[in-house]
């Protein structure tokens, strides 16, 4: 696709009308990360996510670098000749002089363009970089720190691509490169340090110190003004680190982060006021049927239903279909995600279910993935007893069947006594003896390496949640991601989020948390807390976040046992709902998704180009209010409280009242009442064309 000679930002509302007009049409972009067709965490999702927007705003122009890691590339990139001259030249360069670079599309949305480099190739050139490094910018990375000798490997390579390619321009370039976190910041500074024609951005998704000292007992928030910077880095051995993200932060045209909390964050560890915060957005699906996404949740959790019989066998005690799914995913940092507050709240939810005499069952599915050899057999047998109940079942049906049809063929009624012999008993009571069990149902479906000192099965020790029948809440930890090529729960993370009925993540360290944002585009409502981006971002933009399924639990104000018993109160109105009330507040989460979506937040990223190629080259490019960027960080607007229901949707069964709570094929009707609802009060909800703006995306909307 050509680029577009110039490229204008349209208004948010709330603010006035402004445009920013730049003639971009030679310009490059180089969006450089270590997460690059690379999946770590969520650096990977903002990249993967928003390559179709800014494949479509740059066209050809537009490239991604990061690592070459063979087994993501032989499942994700399509290998081929670069199509832009110079990055040819670039790259038959380097690669003649004893480097190892690809190039590719990346089969993702948007198919962008990718150069990815085998640092490892040119490992025999760390040394001579790492004394460089030294004596040009005073840093001295230790040898034994394997990831910043990749960040140094990776660092010098991206600079002398970006420096390359300027120089087989044939014109003078506009090159913009927007480097993501310290592990991709190196290439940055050294653009600097060698005065490369290079716009530079940089964004970072935490700050180091900040996740390092969260891990510790630390009083984060309150002493961020105090911390010792230097001294913090150097007792938590990362001082060479700090200095390569300090840097890339002090270097960068632009400084941009992911959320207002993180850039405060920043701003005292890292020394700058970040210029932009560029909140994450995600690729939101619209069904063509509205409530396509109820039907795939009903779908995803008959599966997880399934994986669940096996499980608990021998100990399916419980009623499946009172039975609630909760779930923490995400990499395994164990205070900072907030697992030792949902294990506790876990605790005390199941004593006050119990004591209650509550039917619901809650299972609570941990998915952070820890040192593991593999599956454990008690897991795996599971899913094979409950493949053998259900083979025997088959064979019992079939032969019932064909007895059945058999005397229907001659006009007899069958004799149903005589429809199953001694052998199908024998076969039946042989299947049910091998589901007896003498243990319980397992917590952990892998054989840990770490048992003795895992902090959730250690916490679960103490707590006595070891999933007995008297407990209320069962505990499946699943100490790996999810695939949908394993043996155990075949399902991909979406189609688990999807089958789910609420995600926990209540974080005290999380910049922005992609997890709940993820819960709440397919529709599944989440909790998250006030001291993640996500969070705040939509504690900001909403009026009242738990009527849409958006429960944000206060860590910023409270103790730690005082969010504890807010988690538990939220978890325990979230059991005592209504089948008909947790669908109500699935369609209301499911509204909130173009808040989320990045044809409207990708604004930010747009802002943030611009202001940048404006610093470097402001004889071609003028930032026309420069002053914009800042305010669109600060512009105010507000969901309204959902206005068919109150708060709690208990209150909403008014609007259909023929419906019983178990009767799944009154569901649909339901939803389409509600939809009729909304009709008929004409809601003013961020949908209504009233408050759409010019480019058909949903606007803000004025705060009152
Ligand atoms: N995730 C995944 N598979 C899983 C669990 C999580 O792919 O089984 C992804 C999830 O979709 C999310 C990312 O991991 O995009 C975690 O991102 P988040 O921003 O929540 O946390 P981070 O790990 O970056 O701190
Ligand atoms: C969706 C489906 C319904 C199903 C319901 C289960 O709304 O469209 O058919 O009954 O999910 O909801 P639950 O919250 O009990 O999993
Ligand atoms: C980081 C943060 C996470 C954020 C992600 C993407 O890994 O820990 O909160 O969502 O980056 O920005």
């Amino acid at each position: 696709m050509p680029l577009p000679r110039s490229l204008s930002v349209t208004s948010l509302s709330g603010l006035d009308d402004w445009t920013e007009e730049f003639d971009l049409g030679d310009a490059v972009l180089f969006e450089i990360a270590w997460e690059v067709a690379n999946k770590v965490g969520g650096i990977y999702t903002v990249i993967q996510t928003k390559a179709r927007l800014t494949s479509e705003e740059w066209g050809e122009n537009y490239f991604l670098v990061g690592p070459y890691m063979e087994n993501s590339v032989r499942t994700q990139v399509e290998l081929i000749e670069p199509t832009n001259p110079a990055l040819k030249r670039t790259i038959d360069n380097m690669n003649s002089s004893g480097c190892k670079l690809y190039f590719g599309r990346w089969l993702i949305e948007g198919s962008p363009y990718v150069v990815l480099i085998d640092v490892g190739f040119t490992a025999w050139s760390l040394d001579r970089w790492k004394s460089e490094l030294w004596e040009n910018c005073g840093i001295g990375v230790p040898w034994f720190d394997r990831e910043a000798n990749d960040a140094v490997l990776f660092g010098f390579l991206t600079a002398w691509l970006l420096g390359e390619y300027a120089a087989q321009c044939e014109e003078p370039p506009h090159i913009l490169a927007h480097f993501h976190e310290w592990l991709a910041g190196l290439g940055l500074v050294l653009c600097r340090q060698r005065q490369l024609p290079v716009a530079t951005i940089f964004t970072t998704h935490a700050t180091l110190l900040g996740r390092y000292l969260c891990a510790g007992s630390v009083d984060f928030y309150n002493n961020l003004h105090k911390f010792n910077v230097d001294k913090e880095a150097g007792d938590r051995q990362i001082y060479h680190r700090y200095c390569l993200e300090r840097a890339a932060a002090h270097c960068a045209h632009v400084f941009t982060t992911v959320s207002h909390i993180t850039a405060i964050e920043a701003e005292h560890l890292l020394k700058r006021k970040p210029d932009v915060v560029t909140p994450n957005g995600l690729n939101v699906k619209k069904f063509s049927a509205s409530h396509e996404f109820q039907n795939l949740h009903a779908h995803s959790k008959a599966r997880i239903q399934e994986f669940i019989r096996g499980h608990f066998y021998g100990h399916l005690d419980f009623n499946l279909d009172k039975s609630v799914f909760l779930f923490i995913a995400g990499r395994y940092e164990f205070s900072n995600k907030g697992a030792d507050v949902f294990l506790e709240a876990l605790a005390r939810l199941n004593y006050l279910l119990r004591v209650n005499h509550s039917e619901v069952t809650v299972i609570a599915f941990f998915i952070m993935p820890a040192r593991t050899n593999n599956f454990n057999i008690e897991t795996l047998k599971g899913q094979a007893v409950r493949k053998q109940l259900w083979d025997t079942a088959q064979t019992v049906k079939e032969k019932f069947g064909k007895k059945l049809y058999e005397s229907l063929l001659v006009g007899q009624l069958p004799d149903v006594s005589k429809m199953l012999d001694k052998e199908d008993f024998t076969m039946m009571k042989r299947a049910i003896f091998s589901a007896q069990r003498q243990c319980l149902p397992p917590i952990c479906t892998h054989n840990m390496l770490d048992d003795s000192s895992d902090p959730i099965l250690n916490c679960l020790r103490r707590i006595g949640l070891f999933n007995s029948s008297s407990d209320r809440v069962k505990v499946i930890f699943h100490p790996e991601f999810l695939s949908s090529t394993s043996p155990l729960l075949p399902m991909d993370y979406e189609e688990f989020v999807r089958g789910c009925h609420l995600g926990v993540f209540p974080s005290y360290y999380e910049p922005w948390g992609y997890t709940p944002a993820e819960c709440t585009v397919m529709g599944i409502p989440s909790v998250s807390t006030n001291l993640s981006g996500f969070g705040c971002f939509m504690e900001e933009h909403i009026a009242d976040p738990s009527a849409y399924g958006v429960y944000i639990l206060d860590r910023r104000y409270r103790s730690v046992d005082e969010s504890c018993s807010q988690l538990t109160s939220f978890l325990l109105q979230f059991c005592q709902q209504s089948r008909r009330q947790r669908i109500i507040q699935r369609n209301r989460t499911e509204r909130l998704s173009d808040l989320l979506d990045w044809r409207y937040l990708g604004r930010y990223y747009i802002s943030a180009r611009h202001m940048a190629l404006a610093k470097a080259f402001p004889d071609v490019c003028v930032l026309v209010r420069l002053h914009t960027c800042t305010r669109v960080m600060h512009f105010g607007f507000r969901y309204p409280r959902p206005a068919s229901v109150p708060p709690s949707p208990a209150l909403s069964r008014h609007s259909s009242p023929h419906h019983s709570d178990d009767n799944d094929d009154d569901d649909e009707r339901y939803n389409e009442d509600l939809e009729a609802e909304k009709d008929r009060l004409n809601i003013r909800q961020p949908h209504s064309p009233q408050y759409r703006d010019k480019s058909g995306l949903p606007d803000a909307i004025p705060v009152s």
